[in-house]
Parts: structure tokens; sequence; C-alpha cells
């Protein structure tokens, strides 16, 4: 059965939701599914924009031969080549043997990389920033958004509705359940919020220059719809995923709060993180977040690095190393750029403690952070007491 949904005369959205999938990139966890988005312009000319994820290809069809109501399909618009969204290029042209490809150099170089599919040249249609097609009413034109988050992203805008089809950009996390619109659902609430910034920092987090150039272009455009490939469409208060994205990708934290990460093979660690919020609270510090690194994903991780100020690590030597999964998460955080932060180690190692010099090292290399205190070393289940007191006085401090 098809499930589809006009988002205005006509346009139709045809995405499919996804419940199953527990590894989204086999990678972060999706605790509220998610959606692979695409749609269809009905006018003197018909167009997709985007197909889907493989695994939903009946779905995907049922929707889109619905949305069609019997019309051929005239374009094939493709506005990002990963395959949650370009999987079913191949079966599509299949099945509409008359519809024209549309894409830039780059979408069709990936085209041939991921399908044994040769399209005839007739069935091409190569645009570049600010190419235009008309279908008609709907004036399409094209918007070159490299590396947000893969290299031949664009975005489509159709300028008679003033729809922007932003390929991954304001995507989230979760499904819709029918309530495509952002307005239909309670997007303030927390785990919305969360889900669209674990979406962000983990996926496009590392691209924030690339982001900022596409919002200046957006900046110009008279947007009154965007429709992402993921999660669901903002008609109203535009401005509140806008707000986020820029605060994102300028690397500007969201709130002047403390997370902690911790890792503790015998649990020696974690008392002393422990007394260290607590003495943090007493300090006036609220809304401090604590995760164990050995139980926390760490895509939950990373997007806490991006929503707060200050970062501390409770680090234990391992193998003269860093606790794998605290070595994971440091390893994440470089390769997502994570910036503009005020650090401060509590370490423990029972003979040679190096877990502050080697997290030091790693952070040496981030963007505009700083030292907040000395770092406190515990040496099993010993450290000074005034030590921690003085380093909860730092951080407190940073925060006023
Ligand atoms: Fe949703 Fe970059 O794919």
């Amino acid at each position: 059965m098809y499930s589809i949904r006009n988002i205005t005369d006509d346009v139709v959205y045809v995405g499919v939701e996804d419940r199953r999938l527990h590894l989204f990139e086999n990678i972060f966890p999706l605790d509220r599914g998610v959606t692979y988005n695409a749609y269809v312009i009905r006018d003197e000319k018909t167009a997709l924009l985007d197909t889907a994820d493989a695994t939903v290809s009946r779905q995907f069809f049922e929707n889109v031969a619905a949305a069609l109501d019997g019309r051929a399909l005239d374009y094939l618009i493709v506005n990002h080549m990963e395959p949650d969204h370009c999987a079913l290029i191949a079966e599509a042209l299949e099945k509409y043997p008359q519809a024209t490809v549309v894409g830039n150099a780059k979408t069709f170089q990936m085209i041939t990389q991921f399908f044994a599919l040769t399209i005839p040249e007739e069935r091409k249609l190569v645009v570049k920033e600010g190419d235009t097609l008309s279908l008609g009413k709907h004036q399409l034109s094209f918007v070159m958004a490299p590396m947000v988050h893969w290299p031949e992203v664009m975005f489509s805008y159709d300028a008679t509705e003033g729809i922007l089809f932003s390929a991954d950009a304001f995507g989230v996390f979760g499904t819709n359940n029918g309530n495509i619109f952002a307005d239909e659902l309670d997007y303030k609430a927390q785990d919305f919020v969360e889900d669209a910034r674990r979406y962000y920092t983990n996926i496009v987090g590392k691209y924030g220059m690339q982001v900022q150039n596409v919002l200046k272009k957006a900046a110009g455009i008279d947007i009154r719809m965007l429709c992402p490939l993921h999660g669901p469409i903002w008609r109203e208060d535009l401005s509140f995923i806008l707000k986020l994205y820029d605060q994102w990708s300028r690397y500007e934290a969201e709130e002047k709060a403390v997370a902690v990460f911790y890792n503790s093979i015998y649990g020696n660690t974690e008392s002393v993180i422990n007394a260290f919020t607590m003495k943090l609270a007493a300090r006036g510090v609220k809304n401090i977040k604590a995760y164990d690194v050995s139980k926390t994903d760490v895509s939950v991780m990373i997007a806490e690095c991006f929503r707060v100020t200050n970062l501390v690590f409770g680090a234990t030597t391992y193998n003269n190393g860093l606790f794998p999964k605290m070595e994971n998460l440091v390893a994440d955080m470089k390769a997502l750029s994570v910036q503009n932060k005020k650090i401060s180690i509590i370490e423990n190692g029972s003979w040679a403690p190096t877990a502050g010099k080697l997290l030091k090292a790693e952070f040496d290399t981030l963007k505009n952070c700083a030292y907040i205190g000395d770092t406190l070393t515990i040496k099993s289940a010993s450290f000074s007491a005034e030590a921690l007191d003085a380093l909860a006085d730092a951080v407190a401090a940073s925060l006023q």
C-alpha cells in the first residue's frame, strides 16, 4: 500500500519510514528509526527528486507510482549519491525508461562507480551552479553544495513554490510517523533536538565551513519550505533549524555547560569523577552530564562535544596508552573537527600514568581549545583532594 502526502498542490512526499534499521551507515544507533525522503513534482513535466535505500524498494516504488498516478516520469533529479538515497536509481530507470537523469558532472561519475549502468547521452542532463530546468509552472534551479557532506551534493530550488530540496542538510534521525512536517511534531522537544544534533554532528560535523558556504547561498534565496532527505519538512519556523545549523557549523557551543567523559576499569576513576561532579554542582554548575565511554555510543558523545563549552576527561592509562573506548572518542573528535572547547583532564595510572599526556598530544591538534586547570593524576585510588578542589574551582570559574 502506498503512503504519500501532498506537501503542496503539485509536490508529493514519496519518502519511506524505516524503523527496522539498527545502525545508520552501519555505525550510528537509531532509537527512533530514520526516513529516506523523496519527492515528486507533477507539472507539465514530472520529476522525482532522489530515490531511497535499497531495503525500502517496494514501498518506495509504490509511493512513486501513486504520486505519478499513471503519468510517465520525465526527470529523475539526483541531489545526492550516497546509497541511502541513490540505491534505486537503476531500478527507477528500468521502470521509467523515458526519464532523463539530472545531476552534475560528479553525480554522473558516481553513478558509473556505483552501478553497471550506461545512461544514454540523450537521457542525461548535466547541470552546474545556477542552471535551471522548467517543468512547466515549476522553475527549478540548482545550487551546488560540495562536501555537505559528499562532493557531488547539490540542492534543487523550486522558485515557484519557494521550496529548497536540501539533500542531507537539515536532516534529522527519527521517523515522522505520518507527521511529515516539523510543525506537526514537537520539534523543540529534547529528543528531537538530540536526534537533529546527533545527525548533524556525526554526519556533517566535519564540514562546518562548507555548511557555512551553503547557508550564505541560502540566505539569498526566498525559502518557504525546506525539504531534506531525512526527517521532517520545514514550512514554519524555518529559523529554528537554520539557527542550529549555523551554530553547529560555526562550532559554537549551544550552552555554557560541562560534559564529562570517563573510563573506569575498577571504579576508582569513576569514584573521583563522581566526587568531581558533586564539587562542580556545589559551585553552582548546573546540568552536568557525565558519560561512561564504555557504555555510551560515541555518536552521543560527539553530539555533546558540539553542544557544550567545557569537556572534562577522566582517562585511565591502559597498555601504556589510552583505554580503547577513550581512544575511539578522541579519534572521532579529531575526525569531526571538534573545536573551541575548554578541556580539563583527570588521569589515572597505577605505575606510569601517561593518559593525560597522551590526551593533550591529541587535543593540541584541535582548533582553538584551551586547558582549564592542571591535569589531576590519580594513582590507583590515591589523589590530592586539594588538587581536585582546585580543578573544580577552575572549571566553575571558566563557566562564568
Ligand atoms: Fe542520507 Fe549522505 O546520505
